[in-house]
């Protein structure tokens, strides 16, 4: 993957630091959990990225030299993607660094026989909302009491993107 400046990166500068795009693995767990749980109020577990990585779901990580500042996991089934997961570090938020991973995940399902990648987000989200949107996600539906909330449960939106090939 591209990119674009030498350290050292600030957060007032705002640039995308040169990322290296692999599957993350068993070894790479740890990472991947702990920034879980800093930017989730509701993580999965370590055990839940095992799972998805038992189940054959798409891992996908990204460094910054050899920090790993971001991931998503992916479940693909006959035609259609789901994202369940995509996440940044806290520190590296804000440096076009998710916006990078979607474009990676959505490069990779468009180089299999897919047509539409799908995901949940809490409608309370923001900064979610406004990544998807800006790719050209669409809401779909609202799944009712989707997610764990500090009180009761919170709805998610069900959004949609179709990835399959242009052809004019
Ligand atoms: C959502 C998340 C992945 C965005 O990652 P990021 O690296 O900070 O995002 P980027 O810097 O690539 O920003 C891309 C676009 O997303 C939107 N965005 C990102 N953070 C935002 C925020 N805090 N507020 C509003 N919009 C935001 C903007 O449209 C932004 O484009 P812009 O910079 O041109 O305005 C990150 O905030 C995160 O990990 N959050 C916690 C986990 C999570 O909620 N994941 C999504 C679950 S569905």
């Amino acid at each position: 993957m591209s990119a674009i400046l030498s350290p050292p990166w600030t957060d007032t500068l705002c640039v995308q630091p040169e990322l290296s795009f692999r599957a993350f693995n068993e070894n790479d767990v740890a990472a991947v959990a702990a920034i879980e749980a800093e930017v989730y109020l509701f993580p999965w577990s370590a055990g839940n990225f095992f799972d998805s990585l038992l189940s054959g779901y798409r891992c996908m990580g990204a460094w910054a030299a050899d920090e790993l500042v971001s991931y998503a996991v992916v479940m693909t089934a006959i035609d259609e993607a789901h994202l369940l997961n995509l996440a940044v570090a806290s520190k590296w938020q804000r440096h076009g660094i998710g916006a990078a991973m979607l474009t990676n995940v959505i490069d990779e399902m468009r180089r299999q026989p897919l047509e539409m990648i799908y995901l949940e987000v809490r409608p309370t989200n923001l900064a979610g909302l406004r990544l998807y949107e800006s790719f050209g996600f669409n809401q779909l539906g609202v799944r009712r009491d989707y997610y764990p909330a500090l009180t009761g449960r919170e709805d998610a939106l069900f959004l949609g993107f179709n990835i399959a090939p242009r052809t004019i």
